[in-house]
């Protein structure tokens, strides 16, 4: 018996490149100001996409530099599925000696990659997205990890550059204040700018200035970390005696045995534990991860009950997925305003024999 192929009758669908447009700090900014409660809502569902296993966020990936130890610049490779359905990268670079010569630390791109061809079609300054996902994930948490506890009156703010003044603006936008609020930075600019920012922006709340870690501590029911410290730096579980909610969202500020007296949460488990992070600090002294008490998204779909008499600690490792899902955002929003700034002619070389 001979067999023939069969002969391709069905037409395949024509694709085309699609436009490739770079879009500004200020235009990101002018997306995303102002609507703080709708981007903790579309920051919470993407995370939850993710906890639900539509998203492919694989490992970061650290360049570090022999002459530059303090610097890094990191790749965050990731694709989201649901409505927003985009791939991408971050590529964020953290550069703390800019800060005392003027400049901001972090610098970012994000690229949206179109889904059905591949191709890279946007562009997008990426510093305030980032600060963004991480302030909007950081309200959310604080509004999950409070249920069932007393609402934290004392809020402390431990180094306090832009993610620090991000989380603040979250945390005001989507209804939480204080009665008191600490700071504490071992740059005394850094704690002097924080306060004329805390001033300028109508804060309630009596501000203070606490000249040590201990103090600052001890006097907050809520304290965010958002230094830039490579290694533990607090290591007296004593501090938080008066069980705390820790949003540790700059990783490395805390001892393992600090960890290890409290109830832990992270974003993600396998992100989590990577990178000398202070939760991979604790898997690595104790040898398991019996530590953990689970994720966010444990916490949000009840599967997890936190003890109201332990502190409790928020670690999270920051996934690309997040940044993804605000930059389609604010992509969908500059094509809605009509203000997208297209490369004309970016892809050039389309037909294949030329
Ligand atoms: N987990 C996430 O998703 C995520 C996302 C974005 C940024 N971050 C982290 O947040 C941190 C803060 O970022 P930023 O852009 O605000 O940086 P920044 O440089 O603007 O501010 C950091 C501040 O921390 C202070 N500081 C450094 N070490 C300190 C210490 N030991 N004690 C007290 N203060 C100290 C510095 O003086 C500075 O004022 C960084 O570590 C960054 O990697 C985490």
């Amino acid at each position: 018996m001979t067999t023939t192929a069969p002969r391709r009758t069905e037409s395949v669908p024509r694709l085309t490149a699609p436009p490739f447009a770079v879009i500004s700090g200020a235009q990101v900014q002018q997306a995303l100001q102002g609507r703080e409660e709708e981007i903790v809502a579309l920051v919470e569902s993407a995370y939850r996409l993710h906890c639900a296993g539509e998203s492919v966020n694989p490992p970061s990936y650290f360049l570090r530099f022999r002459d530059r130890p303090s610097a890094r610049i990191i790749a965050l490779p990731a694709s989201i599925g649901g409505d927003v359905r985009v791939d991408g990268l971050k590529w964020i670079s953290s550069f703390p000696e800019n800060v005392p010569a003027g400049l901001p630390r972090a610098s970012a791109v994000l690229i949206l990659n179109d889904h059905d061809t591949g191709y890279p079609f946007a562009c997008l300054e990426s510093s305030i997205i980032s600060a963004t996902r991480t302030a909007a994930l950081a309200a959310s948490a604080t509004d999950w990890l409070t249920r069932g506890r007393q609402s934290p009156a004392r809020v402390g703010f431990f180094g306090v550059g832009l993610i620090a003044r991000y989380i603040h603006t979250f945390l005001t936008c989507t209804g939480w204040s204080f009665d008191e609020i600490g700071v504490h930075d071992v740059s005394h600019d850094s704690a002097a700018g924080f306060r004329d920012y805390l001033e300028r922006s109508g804060a309630l709340g009596e501000i203070t200035l606490h000249g040590t870690a201990e103090e600052l501590i001890r006097s907050s029911d809520l304290i965010l970390f958002a230094t830039t410290a490579g290694q533990p730096h607090v290591s007296d579980p004593t501090w938080f005696d008066h069980n705390p909610l820790v949003l540790h969202v700059s990783l490395r500020d805390l001892a393992p045995e600090i960890l290890l007296a409290s109830t832990n949460v992270v974003d993600d488990v396998e992100h989590c534990l990577k990178a000398s992070t202070s939760p991979h600090l604790a898997e690595q002294l104790t040898g398991n991860r019996d530590f953990l008490l689970g994720t966010l998204g444990d916490v949000m779909l009840r599967r997890v009950t936190i003890p109201a008499d332990r502190p409790l600690i928020f670690s999270p490792f920051g996934l690309g997925v997040l940044d993804l899902t605000v930059g389609k955002f604010v992509y969908d929003e500059v094509v809605r305003t009509g203000e997208l700034q297209v490369v004309d002619g970016f892809f050039h070389e389309l037909r294949r024999y030329g």
